[in-house]
C-alpha cells in the first residue's frame, strides 16, 4: 500500500514537472508567428519562412509607421500626406481588389526593390537596408496583408 502511494506520488510529482517544462515551450511558440494568409482570403499562398518573433512584428509596425504611412496613409488605404503630389497614386492596401491582385513574393519583392522591381511606379522607394532581415520583411509583408480586408472575419 505505502508502495502504491509513493508510486502514485512520484507520478504524480512528474505531471507537474512536465507541465513546467510545457508552459515554457507553449509561451515560446506563441511569440514566433509564421505569416500564413490561408485565414484570410485564401489569394495569397503562405509567406516562405523564416517564421517571425514579437521582435520583428514591433520593428515591421515601426518601419510601416516611419516609411510608409506619407504615402500610403496610417491605415494603409494609400491617403497619406505625400498620397495628393504622387502620380500615380500610392496604392490603397486595403482594397479587396488590390489585394487579390497580389502575392508574398510580390509584397517582398516591391518592400526590397520599390515600385520598379515588380514593373510599377518608381515612386515607391525601395528598402535595400532590409534586405539582410528577412524575419523583419516577412513581419512587414504579413503587417500589410494585415491592413486588408478579410473576408473570413
Ligand atoms: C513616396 C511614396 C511612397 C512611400 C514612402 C511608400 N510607397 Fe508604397 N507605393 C507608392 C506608390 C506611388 C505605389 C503605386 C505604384 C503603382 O501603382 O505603380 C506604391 C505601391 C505599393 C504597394 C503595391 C504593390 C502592388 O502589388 O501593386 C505596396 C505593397 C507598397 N507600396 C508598400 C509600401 C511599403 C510597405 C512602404 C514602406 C516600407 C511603402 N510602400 C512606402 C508610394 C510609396
Amino acid at each position: 500500500m505505502a508502495k502504491l502511494r509513493s508510486t502514485l506520488i512520484t507520478l504524480s510529482s512528474l505531471a507537474v514537472i512536465s507541465l513546467l517544462i510545457m508552459i515554457p515551450v507553449e509561451a515560446h511558440a506563441q511569440e514566433t508567428v509564421t505569416p500564413s494568409i490561408n485565414r484570410l482570403t485564401g489569394q495569397l499562398t503562405p509567406a516562405d519562412k523564416p517564421a517571425f518573433g514579437e521582435e520583428d512584428a514591433e520593428r515591421a509596425e515601426e518601419i510601416f509607421k516611419s516609411r510608409c504611412t506619407r504615402c500610403h496613409g496610417s491605415i494603409g488605404n494609400g491617403r497619406g500626406s505625400l498620397a495628393s503630389h504622387l502620380s500615380p497614386r500610392p496604392t490603397d492596401l486595403t482594397s479587396a481588389y488590390w489585394y487579390k491582385s497580389t502575392s508574398v513574393k510580390k509584397l517582398k519583392r516591391v518592400i526590397l526593390g520599390g515600385g520598379g522591381a515588380i514593373g510599377k511606379s518608381v515612386l515607391m522607394p525601395a528598402n535595400p537596408d532590409l534586405r539582410n532581415k528577412p524575419k523583419v520583411v516577412a513581419a512587414l509583408v504579413q503587417y500589410i496583408i494585415n491592413l486588408a480586408p478579410r473576408k473570413t472575419e
